[in-house]
């Protein structure tokens, strides 16, 4: 079964209709060829650009030279009024100081930690789409409050119905809503000489989320020092020393990483659950036996070793991970020149890696537009996995977040499909587009039925 794939682009454009194209949205823009390349080179005026399929070339930029290859600044501009000086924008010294604090926070023990707080999230999602009565429901808004509501409970311990967790993520909506343009294609924008204009209303929401955010973090710290602090992420960050200076985030610091986790934490795997949903709503038969897994492994009261059990489950969202992975595309700039198969790559060129292109790839994937979650239990699955399954990137800046959203992923899809029948809704088939993260052009609309009804 072949699920939505947009359009590639027919025939060759007048420059100009190219970037406007690829601005509105780069997965259409793009000519079908680059689905079978070994690596493309595209340029136009200002940009030199390299994207690279090639399993050699991604693991050299991400993984064997990551120093040579840094993050494009180019990416940081739509990003920076919100995320200030995060780890998901900074390079160099200031993002490794940031990656030695934070990465103990996701660390296995740590992860079963969190496991209570993703159940509560995940009960809460199903009993908020149980109310949602008959009609059909576009169920990308619902994802993104099921998995802003993970976030906030396993950083904070605090559900979404909080005031202030809800105020942040009403804002978040806000700031989202006026960026018509945050997209990838950022990385495509005005020629560096030109000034960044934000837009008035995307500062103001990007202020207003930080403000609250500074709030939450100040709170915490109040609490640490009171002994009164709950063992939950934000606190075992905000108490991690820096193991080379000994020196732990201050606030100012924090507010931008707790920013970041919110962003690249919620917004990824709200993005995954929804494409899982419909691919599974494609699939009756998938859905009955995710159903009966989940009765067989979760029981009434799950632990967290149950979640490795859920192999069905996990292979579905592996698979949708594969087909829309959340960030399409991750953009590295050169910073000295060098070779790729034989062309020059001058230093300031931009590099592409992307996740989009190398799930689909037809050299890796057998029938890789189709939706099979069996493939993940074959050695030509797993084969082809370790060449072009790149959904959280890899190397030094791989996603510190990847074993938490593979333990809510599966979690999540596994507690739905126990309560209800998924259903498309007729002449609503979504379309991929590349916004912040991929998502449905008009959303995905499904009919959500009780199975106990
Ligand atoms: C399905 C869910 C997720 C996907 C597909 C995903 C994917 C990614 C990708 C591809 C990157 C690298 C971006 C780049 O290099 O340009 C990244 C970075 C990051 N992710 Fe995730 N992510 C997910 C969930 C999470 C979660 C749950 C968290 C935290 C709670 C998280 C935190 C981060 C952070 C902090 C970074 C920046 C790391 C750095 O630059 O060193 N992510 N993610």
């Amino acid at each position: 079964m072949v699920p939505p794939k947009p359009a590639s682009r027919q025939g060759r454009f007048a420059f100009w209709r190219y970037l406007r194209n690829f601005r509105r949205d780069i997965l259409s823009a793009n000519p079908e060829r680059l689905y079978g390349a070994k690596m493309a080179e595209f340029r136009i005026p200002f940009l030199h650009t390299f994207l690279v399929n090639e399993t050699a070339l991604w693991r050299r930029v991400l993984t064997q030279e990551p120093l040579n290859f840094p993050k494009s600044p180019r990416m940081a501009a739509g990003l920076e009024p919100l995320l200030g000086q995060g780890v998901f924008l900074t390079n160099g010294e200031v993002w490794r100081r940031q990656r030695r604090i934070i990465d103990p926070a996701f660390e296995g023990g740590r992860l079963r930690d969190t496991f209570p707080a993703m159940l509560a999230a995940g009960r809460a999602t199903v009993d908020r789409l149980a109310a949602l009565g008959p009609a059909p429901v576009d169920v990308e808004p619902q994802m993104s409050h099921a998995t802003a509501d993970v976030i906030f409970r396993t950083l904070f311990s605090m559900p979404i119905e909080d005031a202030t967790a809800s105020a942040v993520f009403r804002a978040f909506r806000a700031f989202q809503g006026t960026q018509p343009l945050l997209n990838l294609a950022a990385f495509l924008p005005l020629p560096r000489w030109v000034p960044r204009l934000h837009r008035r209303a995307t500062l103001t929401a990007a202020r207003r989320i930080r403000a609250l955010t500074r709030d939450l973090v100040e709170a915490r710290r109040a609490a640490i020092a009171a002994g009164t602090a709950p063992d939950d992420l934000a606190t075992k960050i905000m108490t991690t020393p820096d193991p080379e200076t000994g020196r732990p985030f201050d606030d100012a610091e924090m507010v931008d990483q707790v920013a970041v986790f919110f962003l690249a934490g919620h917004e990824t795997s709200a993005s995954a659950l929804g494409w899982a949903l419909y691919l599974l709503a494609l699939d009756p038969g998938l859905q009955d036996a995710l159903a009966a897994e989940a009765g067989r492994e979760l029981g009434a009261a799950p632990d967290f070793g149950a979640v490795s059990r859920l192999t069905l489950a996990r292979d579905t969202f592996r698979e949708a991970l594969r087909l829309y992975p959340p960030v399409p595309m991750m953009v590295r700039q050169a910073a000295c020149p060098a070779t790729f198969r034989g062309r020059a790559v001058n230093a300031g060129a931009q590099v592409v890696i992307s996740p989009w292109h190398l799930g689909r790839h037809r050299a890796l994937w057998d029938d890789p537009d189709a939706f099979c979650p069996e493939r993940w239990s074959t050695p030509a699955g797993r084969a082809a996995a370790r060449e072009g399954f790149l959904p959280f990137s890899a190397g030094p800046r791989v996603c510190p977040g990847a074993g938490f959203a593979m333990i809510e992923g599966p979690l999540l899809l596994a507690l739905m499909a126990q309560a209800f029948r998924f259903a498309p809704v007729p002449a609503q088939s979504p379309v991929p587009q590349a916004q912040l993260t991929v998502r449905a052009k008009a959303g995905i609309w499904l009919t959500i039925i009780p199975r106990a009804a």
